[in-house]
C-alpha cells in the first residue's frame, strides 16, 4: 500500500513551545475544528488509544476522510507521529511529521507529504499549498501551546479565577477565567441561552450552574 507513496511537498519550523506540548498537541484530536475551523469544520472519533487516535473528519472545504495519527517516542523524548488520510477506505495520503527539542521551550518540526500516483504537474503546485496551509495550522498550534504551557504554569489555582458575564435575562454569572478542561482562557460570552461555548475544544457550559451541557466531567461550582 505504502510502495506507491511519494513525497510531494516538505515543511519545516521552530516553535515557541516544548516537546511535551507539541506531542500533547498532537495527540489532542479534538481541538481539530475549533481551533482550526477554516481547514476542519467536524471531528468524530472512532478510537483513542495511548499513542494516537482515528477519527472522522470533516474537511472545511467539503468531504470527509477518516484520519489515524500514530506517534512515535524515542528514548532521548524526540520522535515524531505519522498521519494517514483516507477516503472510502483508500489511503490518500501520508503526513511524516518529526519532532525534535530545541531547548526547554522550543522545538523544531520538519513534516513530509506523501500521496500516491501524483502527476509532477500537480506536484508543482503541492509545496505552495502545503506551506501556507502549514503555516496557517502551526500558527495556530503555537498560540494553544503557549496558552497550555501557561496553564500548566498557573496549576489549579488559576481555575479560581472568576469573571462576570450577563446573560440574556440581565441576570450575572461569575464564570472562570480559564476553562475546566484543559485551563485554557474561556474566552467566549455566554448565548442567548446562557451556554459559553469554550473556542479551544468546542465544550459547552452552563454559565448559571457551571454544568458542562456537552456531557464531559467538567465544570465548575457556583
Ligand atoms: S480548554 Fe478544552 S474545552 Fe476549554
Ligand atoms: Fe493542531
Amino acid at each position: 500500500m505504502s510502495a506507491a507513496l511519494e513525497t510531494v511537498a516538505r515543511y519545516e519550523r521552530d516553535l515557541g513551545a516544548s516537546l511535551t506540548r507539541m506531542f500533547e498537541n498532537a495527540l489532542d484530536w479534538e481541538h481539530l475544528p475549533h481551533v482550526h475551523a477554516k481547514a476542519f469544520s467536524s471531528i468524530e472519533l472512532i478510537e483513542e488509544r495511548a499513542s494516537g487516535w482515528r477519527a472522522n473528519v470533516g474537511m472545511a472545504g467539503g468531504g470527509q476522510l477518516v484520519i489515524n495519527l500514530e506517534v512515535t517516542r524515542e528514548a532521548d523524548g524526540s520522535g515524531g507521529w505519522t498521519t494517514d488520510s483516507f477516503a472510502e477506505g483508500a489511503l490518500v495520503g501520508r503526513i511524516v511529521t518529526r519532532a525534535t527539542p530545541r531547548g526547554a521551550d522550543r522545538c523544531h518540526v520538519a513534516i513530509e507529504f506523501q500521496a500516491p500516483d501524483v502527476g509532477e504537474k500537480q506536484k508543482a503546485g503541492f509545496d505552495a499549498y502545503y506551506s501556507a496551509l502549514y503555516a496557517m495550522l502551526y500558527d495556530e498550534d503555537e498560540a494553544m501551546m503557549i496558552a497550555r504551557e501557561a496553564a500548566v504554569q498557573r496549576g489549579r489555582k488559576g481555575l479560581a479565577e472568576r469573571r462576570k458575564v450577563t446573560l440574556s435575562d440581565g441576570k450575572t454569572a461569575a464564570i472562570p477565567r480559564y476553562c475546566p478542561h484543559l485551563g485554557l482562557p474561556l474566552d467566549a460570552a455566554p448565548d442567548g441561552d446562557g451556554i459559553v461555548t469554550c473556542p479551544w475544544h468546542g465544550y459547552r457550559f452552563d454559565a448559571a450552574t457551571g454544568t458542562c451541557v456537552s456531557g464531559a466531567e467538567c465544570g465548575w461550582a457556583v
